[in-house]
């Protein structure tokens, strides 16, 4: 059935798209952190049994709706029905992309100042107190909001591209880079001190840690780093071609964007054990605890400014498939080009972004970073994401489910009915036991 909606041109542009969409600063900035304050191995098997069990099936229940539906939120909602009783689901996974946006511009800005201190060689010989006291004058400064309002530009430029010009190409040159990046940094860790006890960290499953807290937390991290629950990999499989096969698809997210976060934690904690810090060391880790690491190696500022490099990247790719869902709304719905789209979208995120980065200094009160973070991750995403599961397993009707992921590419029917089951109940009543948990 050919709806004249665009399509990424090919597989490889899928992949790239999505995977990017899913690798960012949740994969190397916040996984590491939580892995560490976590408990280490035993954190990462619950999350691998989240990514796996709830994650993938999730996936699919986003790319049925968008495929099927070839169309963005809260469209996608009222496919084979007419009410709009169902678009609400949508409207929450926009306003969940407007939250997000405005805090995850913020600390994708931050490493563009990153990358140049670390060209500069502004780290060399300082103290922790110093870089501390340097990151916390930073954040709350107007250079910051300087660098936030330059990334949202960037993802203008790309986003004024258009799927396939923009999005594809940016993803195919960005995420065979971020890999590179991340080998390279792999094979250097493999020759620090520390590598045995960082990565017995990573692994080593410490099962007294497991407690419901670091079970829960992992179920959310899961969801932030899949990019679940608000719409976005349903507006991306919009313009997904019918042969794409959408159940290997999600399995391949799945585990490059797993991959990922472990390599993350690969490079990280033998760099923290080897210098003699805490992997316990929270949000900071990555601004204020690597720096210093990379000063005390040789070739330091390399190091340095091709990790922030890599988090930059791994953050335009997000931000892009965060933006498209909105983007996609204002076009498919409103019926405005995507270029008005795109800078309608541009302007309200600079000014979100720049109150969420001034609440870092002059907006102290307001906390709003934190807001828009707690609302989109710990509220609207789960939210989000037992919506798309009840639709997909109750509203939708189940002779399309099956059309899309069996029919269309030959995935085992018994394959498909695990899947929908997990859809149907167990996703939900997972992903609102963590919600509930969460909130209370
Ligand atoms: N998955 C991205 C990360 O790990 C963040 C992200 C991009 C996201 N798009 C999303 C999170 C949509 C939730 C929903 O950094």
């Amino acid at each position: 059935m050919s709806t004249g909606r665009i399509e990424f041109s090919s597989k490889f542009g899928i992949i790239a798209a999505t995977v990017g969409s899913a690798v960012g600063l949740g994969n190397i900035w916040r996984f590491p952190y939580e892995a560490g304050t976590h408990g280490g191995g035993a954190f990462l098997i619950c999350y691998i049994f989240f990514v796996f069990l709830i994650g993938v099936p999730t996936i699919c229940a986003e790319f049925t709706m968008g495929r099927a539906g070839r169309i963005g939120i809260p469209g996608a909602y009222r496919l084979g029905h007419s009410s709009r009783k169902w678009d609400f689901i949508g409207y929450g996974g926009i306003l969940a992309a407007f939250l997000i946006l405005g805090f995850y511009a913020v600390v994708a800005g931050w490493t563009f100042e990153y990358i140049l201190e670390s060209v500069t060689g502004a780290f060399r010989d300082t103290t922790s107190e110093i870089r501390h006291a340097h990151f916390e004058d930073f954040i709350s400064g107007w250079r910051a909001v300087c660098w936030t309002i330059l990334f949202l530009l960037v993802n203008a430029a790309v986003s004024l591209g258009g799927v396939q010009k923009g999005i594809e190409r940016v993803s195919n040159i960005l995420m065979p880079l971020l890999f590179i990046i991340l080998i390279a940094f792999c094979i250097n860790s493999l020759f620090m001190p520390g590598f045995g006890d960082g990565v017995s960290f990573l692994f080593h499953p410490d099962f007294s840690k497991l407690t419901p807290d670091v079970i829960l937390s992992a179920l959310g991290q899961a969801f932030f780093s899949l990019s679940l629950g608000m719409g976005c990999l349903i507006t991306y499989a919009s313009y997904f071609s019918d042969n794409t096969p959408l159940v290997k698809t999600a399995g391949q997210i799945a585990i490059l964007d797993t991959l990922v976060a472990i390599l993350a934690g690969i490079i990280i904690f033998p760099a923290v054990f080897s210098f003699g810090m805490s992997p316990a060391e929270g949000p900071t880790l990555v601004f204020e605890v690597l720096p210093g690491i990379f000063n005390q190696m040789p070739g330091g500022s390399i190091w340095s400014t091709l990790f922030f490099i890599l988090l930059a990247v791994a953050s335009l790719t997000s931000i892009i498939s965060v933006s498209e869902i909105v983007v996609a709304f204002l076009s498919d719905e409103i019926k405005i080009s995507r270029t008005t789209a795109t800078w309608v979208l541009t302007a309200v995120t600079i000014v979100t972004s720049t109150l969420c980065s001034l609440s870092f200094g002059p907006l102290k009160s307001t906390n709003l970073f934190n807001i828009f973070d707690y609302v989109s991750s710990n509220i609207l995403m789960p939210l989000g994401g037992i919506g798309v599961c009840l639709f997909v397993g109750w509203k939708m009707k189940i002779e399309d489910a099956i059309g899309e992921l069996h029919q269309k590419t030959g995935v085992p029917m018994w394959l498909v009915k695990i899947i929908l089951l997990i859809i149907k109940y167990v996703a939900p009543i997972c992903i609102l036991t963590v919600f509930l948990a969460g909130l209370l």
